[in-house]
């Protein structure tokens, strides 16, 4: 036998452990895996390097991706299904692992329905996927924003400054939920919940009047104003996604305006996803990796790798690609019960 493994999508930590754990699975049977690089985009050009545990073995804690990622969508080139599917033929794959979010799962699912045997494994820092209770990279990127609150609330406390920090998180607040909560944020604006303006404003007025001069404000780079669809506009990738960020600029200028109250902002970005998996993150990447190869084994064709409470089960690609995980509504009631 002979598989493939590609990375498709934004990286996060815990992609090389996937990587790690799929070689020496797919090696205990005896089976070769190559590397597709750069995701659908190496696929559709066979750029592929062979894959060997030593060369792997030491990558279970290192961030990024070796096997490189993109965000090319195969349905948005001529021929692009077909030239995959040719391709595949020409390397001999009997099986590709796609480790991605819900655009590379997307695609995914749509070629097994085409003929590739193609098995996905969740991954993504915003952890917005169904069908999955967690995805790795989530906990990675909450741990370094959290950190990164930490210190922003101690510089805030000793200037008395409005500290307004932006995270990823598109359509679903995960990683500024719970960053925000672990450091003690005093406010949280997610995509959920669009905010009003003078909400936050008389939020930040009221804490002044009490004495409490320092105000964290964590908002999701997709959180939006109440009375607009988007707030902002920008570049657009073959998923069809806008680029964001911005959103923490424009509210953190709008605070100042009103309040005069000195006011900071700082997007954490890439800053959050990049870097080493957590300990949590190595070992569900390495369980993901290693269902992975066995659902190959058992010839699951069409699934992905899942984490229910502690058990690592699967499901199909179609189903968890239907529809976007937002924040659970306890999560939601535990942001309010801390917001005053
Ligand atoms: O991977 C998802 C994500 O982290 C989103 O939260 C964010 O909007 C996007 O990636 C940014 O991606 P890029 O690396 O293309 O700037």
């Amino acid at each position: 036998m002979k598989i493939g493994i590609l990375n498709g999508g934004g990286d996060c930590a815990g992609l090389n452990a996937v990587t790690r754990a799929v070689v020496k699975r797919a090696e205990s049977y005896g089976w070769e895996v190559i590397g597709i690089r750069y995701g659908w985009d190496g696929f559709l050009r066979n750029d592929t390097v062979k894959l060997s545990f030593p060369l792997v073995e030491s990558l279970i804690g290192v961030g990024g991706t070796i096997l490189k990622s993109s965000r090319t969508n195969p349905a948005k080139r001529p021929d692009g299904f077909q030239t995959i599917l040719d391709n595949s033929k020409k390397l001999g794959l009997d099986a590709v692992v796609c480790v991605g979010g819900d655009d590379t799962l997307g695609v995914a699912s749509q070629l097994y329905k085409k003929g590739l045997n193609a098995v996905g494994v969740p991954k993504t820092m915003d952890n917005d996927l169904s069908s999955t209770d967690y995805t790795f990279g989530f906990y990675s990127a909450v741990n370094e924003a959290t950190h990164a609150i930490d210190n922003l609330r101690t510089t805030a406390e000793s200037h008395d400054r409005v500290f307004v920090v932006e995270v990823m998180g598109r359509e679903a607040g995960w990683v500024a939920a719970y960053a925000g909560i672990a450091s003690g944020a005093n406010l949280i604006l997610v995509p959920e919940e669009p905010f009003d303006l003078n909400d936050v404003i008389s939020f930040v007025r009221n804490r002044h009047e009490r004495g409490e001069k320092a105000t964290v404000i964590v908002i999701s780079e997709g959180a939006s104003l109440a009375r607009k669809g988007s707030d902002l506009e920008g570049k657009v990738d073959e998923f069809g996604h806008v680029r964001l960020g911005g959103i923490g600029q424009l509210l953190g200028d709008e605070i100042e305006k009103a309040t005069k109250f000195d006011t900071r902002i700082s997007i954490l970005g890439h800053m959050i996803r990049g870097g080493q998996p957590t300990a949590f993150d190595r070992v569900l990447s390495t369980q993901f990796g290693l269902a992975a190869v066995d659902l190959i084994k058992e010839g699951k064709f069409g699934m992905m790798t899942s984490l229910r409470g502690t058990k690592i089960v699967s499901v199909s690609l179609e189903e968890s690609t239907s529809r976007q995980r937002l924040l659970d509504p306890e999560i939601l009631e535990t942001m309010r019960k801390l917001s005053y």
